[in-house]
């Protein structure tokens, strides 16, 4: 198949781009580096089954016809979207539109990704697919999580007033080589402050739990939610149901680290104050539609990436 991948150059979509080119496919990928990095491309830049179109897709033009589309684009960690706020609600809203248009009129399969910041900070846990979240449609996270709430109802609107295959995803927390070492999300962050012997803080108590899925696992299950029979019109989690409180996870990337780094504590700060208490993905639907689970122990995501950070943040060989 012939497939435009929006955000290709960012670390979901790279791997996703990787995946679907060793599958045979051929690939457009899309996208104009705001978040994202040339780097993440260089392993597939010079297959002949691939393309890449430096474009804003927020704005319209012509792709080529293509047989599905995959908008993974957006800014997507809170360092990303507090920086470029306004281009995160135009991805998810004029992004969506223009992309959803191109499907429609070359007939192709549609899939967003939307995210677990959809649910706010939840009432229900762990978070099912059919509940409508608890968010501030005015605060801090605004404007990703419901900019990514909107590209999820315009897409929904498609399938259902204008018949095109959509679907929709919701993501959870997920890590692996390509992570950005300074993004603030909790991964990147407590790896960094691991590997340098550095204090790894913790905000509040520590008692907020996270889910985290390795990339790869992440991929496969985008993968299928695209290419299974049935997915028309269906939103679907996808995530690692493993929760862990943040203490628990900091001790468990220091040990893996080895350095002992010191854990602090700091209050939240303001830039925080949204931030969900508890996440943790219901995946029984993707158990039950894409026959997807999550198969790459924690242990082992966690060894992948801090091997990479050792050699791409720190400049240290892997085996160090
Ligand atoms: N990584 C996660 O844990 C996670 C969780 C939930 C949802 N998601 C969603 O998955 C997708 C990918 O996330 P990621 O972590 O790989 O982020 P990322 O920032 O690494 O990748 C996003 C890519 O989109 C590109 N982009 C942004 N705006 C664009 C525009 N207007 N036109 C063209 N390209 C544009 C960026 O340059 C970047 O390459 C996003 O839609 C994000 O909201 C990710």
């Amino acid at each position: 198949m012939k497939v435009l991948i929006s955000g290709g150059g960012g670390f979901v979509a790279s791997h996703l781009t990787e995946l679907l080119l060793a599958e045979g496919h051929e690939v457009i990928a899309v996208d104009n580096f705001i978040t994202g990095d040339r780097r993440n491309l260089e392993a597939v830049r010079d297959r002949p089954k691939f393309q890449l179109i430096e474009h804003d897709v927020s704005l319209p033009r012509e792709y080529p016809a293509v047989d599905a589309v995959f908008h993974m684009a957006s800014p997507a960690s809170p360092v990303g979207y507090r920086t470029w706020p306004i281009e995160t609600m135009l991805v998810n809203s004029q992004g969506t539109y223009h992309l959803l248009e191109h499907a429609r009129k070359c007939g192709a399969k549609f899939l967003v990704a939307s995210t677990s910041e959809a649910y706010g900070d939840p009432k229900v846990h762990p978070q099912t697919e059919d509940y409508w979240g608890n968010v501030n449609p005015v605060g801090v996270r605004a404007c990703y999580d419901e900019s990514k709430r909107y590209g999820e109802a315009m897409t929904m609107e498609y399938h259902r007033s204008l018949d095109t295959d959509t679907r929709i995803i919701r993501i959870f927390n997920t890590y692996g080589p390509r992570n950005q070492p300074d993004d603030g999300r909790v991964v990147p962050n407590f790896c960094m402050r691991a590997l340098e012997g550095a204090p790894i803080t913790v905000y509040g108590d520590g008692s907020q739990t996270r889910s985290f899925c390795f990339v790869s696992d992440l991929v496969e299950g985008i993968r299928r939610a695209m290419f299974t029979e049935g997915t028309a019109g269906e939103v679907i989690n996808l995530g690692n149901p493993s929760e862990y409180t943040m203490l628990e996870f900091a001790r468990f990337v220091n040990d893996l680290a080895g350095n002992k780094s010191e854990i602090v504590f700091e209050p939240l700060p303001e830039s925080r104050k949204d931030d969900p208490m508890l996440r943790r993905p219901d995946i029984s639907k993707a158990q039950r539609l894409l026959g997807w689970e999550p198969v790459v122990p924690p242990e082992e995501g966690l060894k992948r990436t801090l091997d990479w950070f050792r050699e791409n943040a720190l400049g240290t060989p892997a085996s160090v």
